[in-house]
């Protein structure tokens, strides 16, 4: 638990450029799970700053997004290649080839394989080293809906309405708001070697408590990182206020 949201997402970008820069060191590739939405963005700016103030190099870094709705168009303005491009791959010196977002535009016909080909590509890799992740007021991660069992992986998902309201203002309505996505599944997150959760203010405090100190269920998708050898959940002490 920290003090403020900035201070514990500095100490999470740092967690980051350590293993970029011990795995660069190495001649190896560090392999990144990255998530969008308001919780991570100090986590990216601290990152940019590294890059530009120390020389921190994405060169030898891939990465792989959580999720993204489903349809939706790499450019248009909720898509979560935009975020990504806006928040951190436009500042950095990833390339281009190195980033990956799950493709909102597909054919329906075509996802689950291509979901597979998601999966395939992080294994091939030898797998996600680090994965942040926020949470979302139904408990997911990702898009693990309420219902996400543990052994999911990546595929399509239908949104839960609670979500579908909390997106309602980035989609000017909620009947604007797609109703699927594409996920990582829950199996997904729990092969990362890795993990660390993040939740800032009062808002996430209900929820943090059901995912860190409830019983372990479909019901709450991040209850399952109680059962990750190595997950963190970092906090302010707003979203921390309702542990015991
Ligand atoms: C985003 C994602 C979601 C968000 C969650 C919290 O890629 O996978 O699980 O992390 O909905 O969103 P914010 O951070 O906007 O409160």
């Amino acid at each position: 638990v920290f003090p403020s949201a900035a201070v514990a997402s500095q100490s999470v970008a740092a967690e980051i450029a350590d293993l970029i820069r011990t795995k660069s060191a190495r001649g190896e590739t560090a392999v990144l799970g990255l998530a969008t939405g308001s919780t991570p963005t100090r986590v990216y700016d601290e990152l940019i700053r590294m890059h530009r103030e120390e020389g921190l190099s994405f060169k030898n870094v891939v990465t792989f997004n959580l999720d993204e709705y489903y349809p939706m168009k790499p450019d248009e303005l909720q898509s979560y290649v935009r975020f990504m491009r806006e928040h951190l791959f436009d500042h950095i010196d990833i390339p281009r080839g190195n980033w990956n977002v799950p493709d909102g535009t597909l054919p329906r016909e075509q996802v689950f394989d291509y979901c597979a080909a998601y999966e395939r590509k992080i294994k091939d890799l030898g797998g996600l080293d680090i994965q942040i992740l926020g949470i979302g007021r139904t408990g997911h991660v990702g898009f693990n809906e309420p219902g996400s069992s543990r052994d999911s992986r990546t595929r399509m998902i239908t949104l839960d309405k609670v979500t579908r309201m909390d997106a309602a203002s980035d989609f000017f309505g909620e009947q604007n708001v797609p109703r699927k996505a594409i996920t990582m599944g829950v199996d997904t997150i729990m092969n990362a070697r890795r993990v660390i959760l993040m939740a800032w203010g009062e808002g996430k405090a209900p929820t943090i408590r059901r995912a860190v100190e409830g019983e372990v269920t479909t019901a709450v998708a991040a209850s399952f990182l109680q059962q990750h050898a190595s997950a963190k959940i970092v906090l302010d002490t707003a979203a921390a206020a309702e542990l015991t």
